[in-house]
């Protein structure tokens, strides 16, 4: 596998705060569907203000020789707290289902630090 470019806060640049998390099945069967869970959330959190905050998380998926990309889900927050009240969690869970073993991508963007990545390998039986 190709290096992550160093635009990208990976978790070996970046606290973990902006590094998103995937949760899913280390194996899973060929043409079932399965649980995948992504978010953006250690027990320190990310601030969530007007100023700074996570705009967008999506995944991807790649096969094993990384020559197809193929977007499974991103989500969109739009809303921010204004005062320190309001807190939106930021994560997204999807529904899917691979034929072939590959790589997940999971990608946050935050309108201060930018993009950061954590990839998962993913194995179909
Ligand atoms: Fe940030």
């Amino acid at each position: 596998m190709t290096k992550s470019p160093s635009y990208l806060q990976t978790a070996e640049r970046k606290t973990r705060s902006h590094t998103p998390v995937i949760e899913c099945p280390d194996k899973v069967e060929a043409d079932k569907i399965f649980q995948i869970k992504i978010s953006l959330g250690d027990s320190t959190g990310h601030p969530d203000t007007n100023e700074h905050h996570v705009r967008r998380l999506s995944l991807y998926y790649s096969d094993s020789d990384g020559k197809t990309v193929r977007q499974i889900t991103g989500v969109e927050f739009q809303s921010h707290s204004p005062g320190k009240d309001a807190l939106s969690r930021y994560e997204t869970i999807v529904d899917a289902k691979i034929t072939e073993s590959g790589i997940l991508h999971a990608m946050a963007y935050c309108n201060v630090h930018g993009l950061a990545e954590a990839i998962r390998q993913i194995t179909v039986t």
